[in-house]
């Protein structure tokens, strides 16, 4: 339990001395602050909110409160004015803090709060014949994040990639691959083969409005499982696929199903006929829509006039689906802000449906990444390639570590951890929300708040414990003095945070928790490695401080691990 916990405890059963029941641990830590200034205490309790209830003033209640509380962690409770201020014993909270990391090891901050119940993620999701773009790699590095996250708070996260494999551009896609495809050249660059293919369809189309009714021809062929056209189809899929593996593999990123659009096809039958049932289907225009009148949303479109059904369908089929198979305890969708009213849409069918578990489904909704403040456009040539992004970097850092480091061991597998670090970090910073503006200067700048920033400062510190030769298994207690230091107990504090932190950041599947904390802890350890002497000490002093030093390694290796990033030992 981490110290403010403790403290919590003893506040609320202080509290319940003095006759207040009604706040319970967790309310009490969530009323703690921290004073302004150290010498007012380490955290502070204010007794406004219990002037009524007591019906005294809240400075008397200080006073009477103060008189209760006492015992470790603290060293000294003081009444000031309306507020509760606590003293730590800093020495023994962070002897407590240093043992609970170094023991629990990368476990540190694990829950079970998800008691190893399932929680589907839908992540990624590009779409087959074209190019990976940047909002696909926010999904796929906010959604790897969150399973990685949720993980640690006890869930089985279940990683599933709903790629984009269906729909009437494949038709399209046929017909243009037959007018003027070629195959060793789909073979050499499938997506660029396959865009350009599609774009030459769409230019041509202009002037000849019939190789739309083939499109639409072929499609319904791929529907009713022609040979040909499944077979071509099937081609393009597996190209595709193969292609954006090699993002994923850099990135290193998996997924536990690749059930795309098209894995619904034989169950969107069901689909249809149990909205029938239910009486939910009307008829507008000559398609099948279920009406959402009554939450002010535009109806949910299920089936054509030509009877092809749609995206929302499909992703009804997929919730069923995923219900049947996972027995989730959440359901989360990480999928850009753009599908909001879908994903609403979505969620009230199935509620009218009668199915409570709808209210277990969470959207998880990102920004764009912008290029000179306007959204990236595939048909302009406006999109900046993934790929060419991760080669840059990585080819970066390469450049960087030649100089400064060349006798480094490993080279290419930390130019890529750290290329690719900085790539997905400059993601995760951000509160999802947020629109980024994509710069190639700001993506690649290895410095200030970045992943390499932390990555480096992790080796910095791996390289101090080599240098000390600490040894894991010779853990002593702290020697007295060895951590009395505001850089130190500023280090301490941030470790002891990390559990909560966690904590949040899944509860609010919000990685940028886990950014911000990790960049915080590199820079206080930064301060506490430019300001305090560690090596050249006496041996117990020394190996106190070098405790603290890999505990830190320890939590930023962690932190880093739940975003998604390498931390290699040296750089
Ligand atoms: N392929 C879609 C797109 O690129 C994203 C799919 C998101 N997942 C879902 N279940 N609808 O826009």
């Amino acid at each position: 339990m981490s110290y403010k916990h403790q403290v919590a405890e003893k506040i609320a059963s202080a509290l319940v001395h003095l006759g207040v029941d009604s706040l319970t641990k967790e309310n009490v830590y969530n009323m703690l602050e921290t004073p302004p200034n150290p010498a007012m205490g380490d955290i502070a309790f204010p007794c406004f909110q219990l002037a009524k209830a007591l019906r005294k003033a809240p400075p008397m209640i200080a006073a009477e409160l103060t008189e209760q509380i006492s015992g470790a962690p603290l060293k000294e409770v003081k009444a000031v004015g309306p507020y509760v201020n606590l003293f730590l014993d800093q020495e023994m909270v962070a002897q407590q803090v240093i043992s609970t990391v170094l023991s629990q090891g990368k476990a540190y901050g694990d829950s079970d709060l998800g008691q190893g119940r399932n929680v589907p993620i839908d992540l990624s999701s590009p779409n087959i014949a074209k190019p990976f773009s940047m909002g696909h790699l926010r999904s796929t590095v906010i959604g790897n994040a969150i399973a990685n996250i949720m993980e640690k708070q006890g869930y089985k996260p279940v990683r599933i990639n709903h790629l984009g494999d269906w729909g009437t551009q494949f038709g399209k896609l046929i017909v243009a691959y037959k007018l003027w495809g070629d195959e060793e050249k789909v073979k050499a660059e499938p997506i660029k083969e396959l865009l350009s293919l599609y774009i030459r369809f769409h230019e041509e189309a202009e002037n000849d409005p019939s190789l739309e009714d083939q499109g639409r021809e072929w499609f319904k062929k791929l529907e009713d499982g022609d040979t040909e056209a499944k077979h071509l189809w099937t081609w393009f899929r597996d190209e595709s696929l193969k292609e954006f593996m090699k993002i994923y593999d850099l990135m290193n990123v998996s997924f536990d199903s690749t059930n795309g659009e098209a894995f619904y096809n034989d169950k969107m039958d069901r689909v249809v006929q149990l909205l029938e049932e239910k009486g939910l289907l009307t008829e507008s225009d000559g398609a099948q829509v279920v009406t959402l009148d009554e939450y002010d949303m535009p109806p949910s479109l299920i089936k054509k006039s030509d009877g092809a059904t749609l995206y929302a369908t499909r992703d009804l089929a997929a919730a069923l689906y995923r219900h049947e198979t996972y027995d989730f305890a959440k359901a989360v969708y990480v999928v850009g802000n753009e599908q909001r009213l879908h994903f609403q849409q979505l969620y009230k069918v199935l509620e009218k449906m009668g199915y409570p578990w709808a209210a277990n489904m969470y959207h998880i909704p990102f920004g764009m990444m912008l290029k000179d403040g306007k959204k990236m456009s595939t048909r302009k040539g406006k999109v900046v390639l993934l790929e060419e992004v991760l080669a840059q970097a990585i080819a970066d850092v390469q450049k960087v570590i030649e100089e400064k480091n060349p006798s480094l061991a490993n080279k290419e597998e930390v130019s890529r951890q750290v290329g690719v670090g900085a790539v997905i970090f400059h993601d995760l910073k951000n509160y999802r929300l947020n629109d980024i503006n994509f710069s190639w200067e700001e993506m690649l700048t290895f410095e200030g708040e970045t992943g390499p920033y932390v990555q480096y400062t992790h080796a910095r510190a791996c390289s101090l414990l080599r240098k000390g030769n600490y040894q894991p298994e010779s853990q002593t207690s702290l020697a007295p003095g060895a951590l009395d230091s505001k850089e130190a107990w500023a280090v301490v504090t941030l470790l002891n945070a990390f559990p909560d932190i966690v904590e949040r950041a899944g509860d609010n599947f919000d990685p940028s928790l886990i950014g911000k904390y990790v960049i915080d802890l590199a820079q206080v350890f930064n301060k506490f490695y430019a300001n305090i002497r560690i090596l050249a000490e006496e041996e117990e002093i020394k190996a106190s401080r070098l405790q603290l030093v890999a505990a830190v390694t320890t939590v930023l290796k962690e932190g880093l691990r739940l975003l998604g990033l390498a931390a290699p030992e040296e750089m």
